[in-house]
């Protein structure tokens, strides 16, 4: 790996990635605009009449995060449910279905907020359930795959980034899509587009062959990828739940993917069969976070439920809660030398706790694996990381800063700032030498951590103008 030269100006560079036509977005809108009201002799659609109308009026409150009086209105499958006062329609009868009602008379009790239906709008519901109620959903209707890479008219939020443990490739999320460049020069490697919107958490593998990535579709899926690195092919892209997954980590020998959930679930999966090998229920909040201990039988998980969860990795049995319950946790990172982990809590907290049982806690003392309590944060951090020899830890915080600290005294060694807006990913390369962070202002920047040096800026998307 080729050193960047050290320079007082930093290096901007803007990698020139062909971008393709801007097709997904604009088409989807263009339907959306022209939809027109089924043609009086035509059957009534319901994935082309009825749906866009509910999606306007009605899925604000009955979707499947928010199913107001039971009722979720955002598919065929979970309309077709029965509410809390029965079903929402009778097959055939419009007179006496539940929904029509509720969208007709003097003063439509629906849409609980916003404007009536019109007239015509409540003459196609009544008509498509009156012509059977039937369901016309396409198979692929809700798949965000897109066949031509994204393009991007403001730079994405950086959620996540990673470093391979070799050196060689750094990889950061996109819109849909994972960037990766190469550390030494910052060129682009590839950008390797899947099916899920958003790229919550990213690994590469102990032997950097592989690349993990928990990503989703807020409230309709939760779906880990994994890249072949040297090809950049997609190797898996299996499909967990029906929202968002966090905080992927692989086990110590590369057999297994620890991931978390806004499902509330952990999960471990096996690799290369992405068999479900682990689900754990413990946690009363989301999973935001894993690490797995060397020993690669027991793993860390930290959630909104202010907790940081031992379980065994085998079982799946819930050992303790290694930390007090103080704030929510929202980052961990594990020492990478023994069995102790970093937190960063949405309060500000940043501490440090030996990872094992809880168990000698009292009621004078019930954070007994506590370590060290650091310099409290302004504000929510947002991700944790020792370096590679565990001589320094990382906080990214919503000022724009990464605070270094030598973990020995608790002293702030360094202050690394610049960012426009909030730090949200933390690498450190595996010679500790260099830190790389992704921020809010959708730039990936490289410092020395040492002294807080800003040594370089990468820009990992073009903007079509
Ligand atoms: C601002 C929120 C909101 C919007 C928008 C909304 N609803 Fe509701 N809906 C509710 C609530 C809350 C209930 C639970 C019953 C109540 O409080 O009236 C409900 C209940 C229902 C029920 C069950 C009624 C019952 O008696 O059990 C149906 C059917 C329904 N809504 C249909 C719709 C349709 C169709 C639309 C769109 C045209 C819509 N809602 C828009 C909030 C909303």
């Amino acid at each position: 790996m080729t050193p960047m030269t050290p320079i007082t100006q930093p290096r901007v560079l803007l990698p020139h990635i062909a971008g393709g036509p801007a097709a997904y977005p604009s088409l989807i809108l263009l339907a959306l605009l022209s939809a027109p009201l089924a043609a009086a002799d035509a059957p009534v659609s319901w994935y082309k009449d009825v749906t866009p109308l509910f999606k306007r009026s009605c899925n604000g409150c009955h979707n499947p995060n928010k199913t107001k009086g039971d009722v979720d209105t955002s598919t065929y499958a979970a309309f077709a449910k029965p509410g809390k006062n029965g079903p929402s329609y009778l097959v055939g009868d419009p007179t006496k279905s539940l929904v029509v009602s509720e969208v007709t008379g003097k003063e439509p009790s629906m849409p609980k907020e916003g404007d009536a239906l019109s007239p015509a709008e409540v003459a196609l519901l009544e008509r498509w359930i009156r012509e059977g109620a039937k369901d016309d959903t396409p198979a692929d209707a809700y798949s965000t795959r897109i066949t031509a890479p994204p393009t991007y008219a403001a730079l994405p939020v950086i959620t996540a980034l990673a470093i391979s443990p070799d050196g060689r490739w750094i990889a950061a999320s996109g819109y849909h899509e994972v960037l990766v460049f190469s550390t030494a020069d910052f060129q682009p490697r590839g950008r390797w587009v899947g099916e899920s919107t958003r790229i919550e958490s990213l690994a590469f593998s102990p032997d950097s062959k592989s690349l993990a990535v928990a990503a989703g579709v807020p409230a309709s899926l939760g779906e880990v990828q994994v890249w072949d690195v040297e090809s950049g092919k997609q190797t898996a892209a299996w499909k967990l739940s029906a929202d968002s997954v966090y905080g992927i980590s692989w086990s110590p020998t590369g057999d297994r993917l620890a991931l978390g959930g806004a499902d509330k679930a952990v999960r471990v999966l096996a690799y290369p069969s992405g068999k479900e090998i682990v689900r754990f229920d413990n946690h009363s909040d989301w999973s935001l976070q894993t690490a797995w201990l060397p020993s690669g039988t027991r793993l860390l998980s930290g959630s909104r439920d202010r907790a940081i969860k031992l379980i065994d990795a085998v079982s799946g049995q819930f050992i303790d809660d290694i930390n007090k319950l103080i704030e929510p946790v929202t980052c961990i990172a594990r020492h990478p030398k023994d069995e102790t982990v970093l937190s960063g809590g949405a309060e500000g907290g940043l501490r440090w706790y030996k990872a094992k049982e809880n168990q000698e806690r009292t009621a004078a003392n019930n954070d007994v694996n506590l370590v060290r309590d650091f310099e409290r944060q302004p504000g929510p951090v947002q991700a944790v990381a020792f370096s590679p020899d565990g001589s320094m830890a990382a906080a990214a915080i919503p000022n724009g800063e990464v605070r270094i600290y030598n973990p020995a005294d608790g002293k702030r060694t360094a202050t690394l700032g610049g960012h426009d807006g909030a730090v949200f990913s933390l690498a450190f390369s595996p010679d500790g030498k260099r830190l790389f962070t992704g921020s809010f202002d959708g730039l990936i920047r490289e410092f020395d951590p040492a002294n807080g040096r800003l040594m370089g800026i990468l820009q990992p998307v073009t903007l079509t103008p």
